[in-house]
C-alpha cells in the first residue's frame, strides 16, 4: 500500500501541491517554507502542475520581463485548471511573491481565475487563506506587512533537504537604490533572532545539510538579538554557526558593499568553514552613476573592501551584480565600468539591461539610455565577464580542490558537487559520498564548470581491491 492509494485505513489520499518558483534565493527558501506550511492541510508535492490542487506561482518583480511572464503562465495554468474542472476537480492557484506584493489585488483584473494573491510576510497565514478560498465564492487577497513575522508562525520542522541549504535570516531593505523595487515589495529590514537561526541551522544540519547559506535581501546588514543577549552582527552569527558538530561549510548572500564591516571581513580570515566566494553587487564604475543609484558606496569604498577581504582570505573569489544604461549613464561612465572590472577581476558575475520599474526614483529620471545602446553596453561587458570567468575556471586544472559532493550527476556514474568558490564539479565516484568533502583533482576547467578525479582512493574502491 502506497500513501498516494486511497487507503482502506479510511486516511485521504494527499492532495497535491505543485509550487513554481522564480527569482532570487529568498524565493526558493520562501517555495519551501510554504510547503511545509500546507503540508500538514494533507498537501504532499508534486513534480508537474496537471492535475494538482493546488498551484503556487512564486513570483519575481526585479525586471519588467520577469514580472511580465506571471500572466503568460497564468494563462498556461488558466487551461489546466479548467481541465481540472471538467473532470469534477479544483485546481487552486495562488500567486505569492513580489508581484503579488507589488500588484495585489490588480492581479485578479487581468486574472479573476486565481483564488489567492499573498505577499511575501504572509506566508504563515496561508492554511487560512486556502481554507478561506475554498468556502469563498471570490479571491482571497493578503498583501498587508503583518505586524507578526511569519517566522514565529511557520512549522519549525523543516522537510529533508539536500546536502545544502538555504536559511533566511534577514529580509526586506532600507537602501532604497533608484532602480529597485525590493524595499516595496518585501518592506523595511528585519532581522531573526540568532537562538531562532540556531535552532533551525541545527534540524537543517541533522536532516542532512552540510552547507548552508545565510539568506537575505542585505544579508550583511542583519543585526540581531545574540545568544547573550546583546546585539549581534552577521561577523558573530557565522561564528556562531560554524561552531555546529557536522556543518562543513557556510555561505551568505546578497550584501551590500556598504555593510561590510571589519568583523565581517575578519571573519573570512578565521574562519574556515566561510567559504572563500563572496557575491558584492557593485552595480557600475563609475562614481556619477553610483551617486545617481543612490548606493552609498563610491568605486574607492568597493576597492578599500575588496582588498581588505583579499588580504583576510587571499584565495577569496569574488562574484558581483551589474547593471547597464541606468539612466544618464555616458559611455564614460561604462568605460569605467569595464576598467573596475579589469581592475578587480571577478570569477563570476550577473549583468543586467536597466529595466524601468514602475514607483521607483529612477522609473522617471532623465537620461534614459536608448535600447540599442543598452544592448551593445550589456554585451561588451558580458564579454569581459565571461572572459574572466573562463580564465578563472581554466586556472583551477592540476589543482586539487575540496568538493563538497551534493549528489548523483547527470551521466552514469558519475557525481556532483561545488567547489569552494560555488563552480559546479562534475567526477566519477559512488552516489554514497553525497555530503562529504572530498579531494578532487581538476582534469578541466569548462566556462561553467569543472571536472575532475577523486585524489584519494576511497574506502569503497579498496573493499573491492
Ligand atoms: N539585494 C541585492 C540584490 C537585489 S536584486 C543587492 O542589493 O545587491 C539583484 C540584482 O538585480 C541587483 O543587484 C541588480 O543588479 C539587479 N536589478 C535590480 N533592479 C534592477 C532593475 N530595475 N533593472 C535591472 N537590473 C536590476
Ligand atoms: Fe535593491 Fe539596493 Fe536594497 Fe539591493 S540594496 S535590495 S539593490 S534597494
Ligand atoms: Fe525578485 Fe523579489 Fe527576489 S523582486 S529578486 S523575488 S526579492
Amino acid at each position: 500500500m502506497t500513501a498516494t492509494e486511497p487507503a482502506a485505513t479510511g486516511r485521504p489520499s494527499p492532495k497535491r501541491l505543485h509550487v513554481i518558483t522564480w527569482g532570487c534565493q529568498m524565493n526558493v527558501y520562501d517555495s519551501g517554507r510554504m510547503a511545509e506550511v500546507l503540508a500538514p492541510l494533507g498537501y504532499a508535492p508534486a513534480p508537474q502542475p496537471d492535475g494538482a490542487d493546488m498551484v503556487i506561482l512564486n513570483t519575481c518583480h526585479i525586471r519588467e520581463k520577469a514580472a511580465e511572464k506571471v500572466f503568460s503562465e497564468l494563462g498556461r495554468l488558466r487551461l489546466l485548471q479548467r481541465q481540472r474542472e471538467a473532470e469534477g476537480g479544483r485546481m487552486v492557484l495562488a500567486v505569492a511573491g513580489c508581484v503579488a506584493q507589488a500588484e495585489g489585488a490588480e492581479i485578479l483584473a487581468r486574472a479573476p481565475f486565481v483564488d489567492i494573491v499573498l505577499g511575501p510576510q504572509s506566508y504563515h497565514r496561508l492554511p487560512e487563506m486556502v481554507a478561506r478560498a475554498a468556502r469563498a465564492g471570490g479571491a482571497v487577497v493578503e498583501t498587508a506587512f503583518p505586524a507578526e513575522s511569519k517566522f514565529d508562525f511557520l512549522p519549525e520542522q523543516r522537510s529533508p533537504g539536500g546536502v545544502t541549504a538555504f536559511l533566511t535570516i534577514q529580509e526586506g531593505c532600507d537602501k532604497f537604490c533608484s532602480f529597485c523595487v525590493v524595499p516595496y515589495t518585501r518592506g523595511a529590514e528585519a532581522s531573526r533572532p540568532a537562538g531562532a537561526i540556531l535552532a533551525e541551522a541545527r534540524r537543517l544540519v541533522a536532516a542532512g545539510a552540510r552547507e548552508i547559506t545565510l539568506l537575505g535581501q542585505n544579508v550583511n546588514a542583519w543585526h540581531g538579538e545574540g545568544l547573550d543577549g546583546r546585539t549581534w552582527r552577521l561577523g558573530r552569527l557565522i561564528r556562531a554557526i560554524a561552531a555546529l558538530p557536522g556543518l562543513l561549510r557556510i555561505r551568505y548572500t546578497t550584501s551590500h558593499p556598504s555593510d561590510m564591516d571589519a568583523e565581517l571581513i575578519a571573519a573570512h580570515a578565521d574562519i574556515p568553514a566561510l567559504m572563500p566566494f563572496l557575491h558584492l553587487p557593485v552595480q557600475s564604475g563609475s562614481d556619477r552613476v553610483l551617486a545617481a543609484m543612490n548606493r552609498r558606496h563610491a568605486v574607492a569604498d568597493f576597492r578599500r573592501i575588496v582588498d581588505a577581504l583579499r588580504r583576510a582570505r587571499p584565495d577569496i573569489a569574488l562574484s558581483s551584480d551589474f547593471i547597464v544604461g541606468h539612466p544618464g549613464e555616458t559611455a564614460a561612465d561604462f568605460g569605467d565600468t569595464l576598467g573596475l572590472v579589469e581592475a578587480v577581476g571577478f570569477a563570476q558575475a550577473f549583468s543586467f539591461k536597466y529595466s524601468p520599474r514602475p514607483g521607483t526614483p529612477a522609473a522617471g529620471a532623465p537620461g534614459a539610455v536608448p535600447e540599442a545602446e543598452k544592448d551593445a553596453r550589456l554585451q561588451a561587458l558580458q564579454a569581459l565577464l565571461r572572459a574572466q570567468q573562463a580564465a578563472f575556471n581554466r586556472g583551477m586544472e592540476g589543482l586539487t580542490l575540496p568538493v563538497l559532493v551534493t549528489g548523483p550527476g547527470r551521466r552514469f556514474g558519475q557525481i556532483a558537487g561545488r567547489s569552494p568558490y560555488l563552480q559546479p564539479v562534475h567526477l566519477l565516484g559512488p552516489a554514497t559520498l553525497a555530503g562529504a568533502v572530498v579531494p578532487v583533482k581538476i582534469a578541466a576547467g569548462n566556462p561553467n564548470s569543472l571536472s575532475g578525479i577523486l585524489a584519494t582512493t576511497p574506502a569503497w574502491e579498496l573493499a573491492c581491491a
